[in-house]
């Protein structure tokens, strides 16, 4: 199996991290593989608001998450105390922003996965991000003008090991 595919096949939702920051060459290396992912006519529409596990603005994220969803005592934080996460926006009047921000938050996962690093996919934020404090939000994670939230991707050292899924040929395929 290639390295693509052979990351493809091991790639599995990383919900515990170790305290390990990520280093700025790892960074580098997961934000381009952000970038280098193909959006909709070229129009590369993707931003990505890169964001220290410490960072409050992550708390009030959460805050706004729990309340929305009657939340008292959360188990965990949306991100699971990973050290970085990556927030996706996108032009909210482009009709393909969501479509190409999940390739190219897949692309960060697999890439993470390539790398030994585990990952996070995070839409649980997203009526949060978009609700009452859509703006405040917008402007503290510094989202381009008329770019709203599409999706978060948490970034770090696996804490916890977990199986990829099985999947079903017989359920999901239909071959003419
Ligand atoms: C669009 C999208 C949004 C997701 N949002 C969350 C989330 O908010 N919280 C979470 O724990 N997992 C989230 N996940 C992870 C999925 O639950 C996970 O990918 C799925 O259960 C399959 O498991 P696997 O990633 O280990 O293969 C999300 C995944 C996708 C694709």
């Amino acid at each position: 199996m290639n390295e693509v595919l052979n990351s493809i096949a091991k790639r599995s939702s990383t919900r515990g991290y170790t305290g390990e920051k990520l280093t700025e060459e790892e960074l580098k290396q997961l934000i381009l593989a952000g970038l280098q992912a193909p959006t909709a006519a070229n129009k590369q529409e993707i931003h990505i608001t890169v964001v220290d596990g410490s960072n409050p603005i992550l708390r009030e994220i959460e805050d706004v998450k729990n309340k929305e969803r009657g939340i008292e005592d959360p188990p965990h934080n949306f991100y699971y105390e990973a050290p970085t996460v990556l927030l996706l926006s996108a032009d909210e009047n482009f009709f393909w922003s969501p479509l190409d921000a999940g390739i190219a938050v897949e692309n960060i996962a697999l890439a993470a996965e390539s790398m030994g690093l585990g990952s996070l996919i995070i839409g649980c934020i997203k009526d949060a991000m978009r609700g009452e404090k859509k703006d405040y939000f917008a402007k503290a994670l510094r989202f381009p003008a008329g770019f709203e939230f599409q999706i978060a991707i948490a970034l770090g050292h696996k804490g916890t090991e977990k199986e990829p899924h099985e999947y079903s040929w017989e359920k999901n395929v239909t071959r003419l």
